[in-house]
């Protein structure tokens, strides 16, 4: 008891939702979108059918997959206001920070697409977020390396797109490299939606209220940036560069299981998955393609991953409380080898997660029954009393 209030010890927060979007077995690493493994979505279709499945429960026919193709490539410029908004910013800001300003400030542009009791606004707003999230990220990416900025090509694929919107520079010719691309779109595949995560799960609370989808979006890019959650891929490979040679595995090891220490092995454990995250696998082997393709034979980083994986894996610390590693375990070094700094980590994931979380906010607005987000709390604070005047404290 605390005084005038009794509580319930068996309150429990019922703060759950019934989705139809991605299913996880964590005790399995099993994990589908709409019914398909990850694994078969990776390996034979592309991400933008990815959206498509997320955003409307089927795989696409080939005439609904051209027309949404052509529909979001028709989408991926930005007003030319945003390359002023741009301006205000430091040279020297995280690019998640100006993700998170640039994505909340698309309702100041795109008036047409913010009232969510309109279908067709709705599904506009769909398309713009997921198309320009690409352009935001390059704009991003290149404001802070101090070059200009490459508009978006319409006779690229999403992710040849955004490599050239990244990488191109005036004074010459870019080469898609098919290899990287095709990279680069399994990985946004890999992160598309991932069921009720913290970043999801901010998204559909800001959008339980009618708040707008840039705004929602913009939500839960400001989520995914903790180290805990998306930006533990930007803190898995600082991780690995500060860990430097498998000679000093052991010492990071040790700390990780000191409870005293607050250092987290980053990259492993999860709050659902118990067994091998499913994505993990898949990122590991496009970490290998990647390096292939690159000519990256001994990447330090990567043997340093390599072995903390095995000795990790053959740790009773580990095996007894089921940490294995996760998607942000592998996707930093290939980022890395991609030619991506550390800082632009979390900002892919983002722009990968935006499918997840536009899909997750259309399931919640379209549901008849859907009410305002308002998770209950069990108060543990002072019982009632009486205010005392500050002359008499
Ligand atoms: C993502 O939710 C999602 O789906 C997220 C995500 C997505 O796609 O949206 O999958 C993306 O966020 C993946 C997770 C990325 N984060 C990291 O890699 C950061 C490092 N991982 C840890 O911070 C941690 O594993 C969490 C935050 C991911 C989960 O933390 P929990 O819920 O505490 O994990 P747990 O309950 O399984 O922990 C069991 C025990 C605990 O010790 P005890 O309290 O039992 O003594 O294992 C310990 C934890 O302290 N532990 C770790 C550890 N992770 C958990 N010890 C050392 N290193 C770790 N990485």
């Amino acid at each position: 008891k605390t005084g005038m209030f009794t509580y319930d010890p068996g309150f429990t927060s019922t703060a759950s939702c019934e989705s139809e979007i991605t299913y996880i077995d964590g005790d399995e690493g099993v994990l589908l979108y709409r019914g398909y493994p990850i694994a078969q979505i990776a390996e034979g279709g592309d991400f933008l059918e990815t959206c498509y499945l997320l955003l409307y429960g089927e795989l696409p026919t080939p005439t609904q997959k051209r027309d949404f193709d052509y529909r979001i490539t028709r989408h991926t410029m930005v007003h030319e206001q945003m390359a002023r908004f741009f301006q205000g910013f430091r040279r020297d800001a995280h690019p998640m920070a100006v993700m998170v300003a640039s994505v909340g400030a698309l309702s100041a542009f795109y008036h047409d697409s913010t009232d969510i009791s309109d279908p067709r606004q709705r599904m506009v707003a769909s398309m713009r977020l997921i198309a320009k999230m690409p352009t935001l990220a390059a704009m991003a990416y290149k404001y802070t390396i101090g070059q200009p900025f490459v508009y978006p090509k319409n006779d690229l694929d999403y992710a040849s797109n955004f490599l050239r919107m990244c990488f191109a520079v005036p004074t010459e010719e870019f080469k898609v490299r098919p290899t990287l691309s095709r990279a680069l779109d399994k990985i946004f595949i890999l992160h598309a939606d991932h069921e009720q995560n913290a970043s999801t799960s901010t998204v559909r609370l800001a959008g339980s209220s009618g708040a707008n989808p840039f705004a929602c979006i913009a939500a839960g890019v400001a989520c995914l940036w903790g180290p805990a959650h998306g930006g533990a891929n930007e803190a898995a490979l600082k991780m690995l560069t500060e860990i430097g040679s498998v000679d000093n595995i052991p010492k990071f090891i040790a700390r990780a299981k000191d409870k005293n220490d607050p250092f987290r092995l980053m990259g492993f454990g999860h709050r659902v998955y118990k067994n091998y995250d499913p994505r993990a696998k898949i990122m590991q082997e496009t970490c290998h393609e990647v390096l292939n393709e690159l000519g990256v034979k001994d990447d330090p980083l990567l043997a340093v991953a390599i072995e903390l994986e095995r000795i990790a894996l053959s740790d009773e610390y580990f095996i007894e409380k089921k940490l294995y590693p996760n998607i942000d375990f592998y996707s930093g070094i290939t980022l890395k080898a991609m030619g991506f700094p550390v800082s632009m980590f979390t900002v892919l994931f983002a722009v990968a997660r935006t499918s997840g979380w536009i899909a997750q906010w259309k399931e919640m607005i379209e549901d008849p029954g859907q009410k305002i987000g308002r998770p209950r709390q069990l108060y543990t604070g002072a019982p009632l009393r009486d205010y005392v005047p500050v002359d008499k404290r």
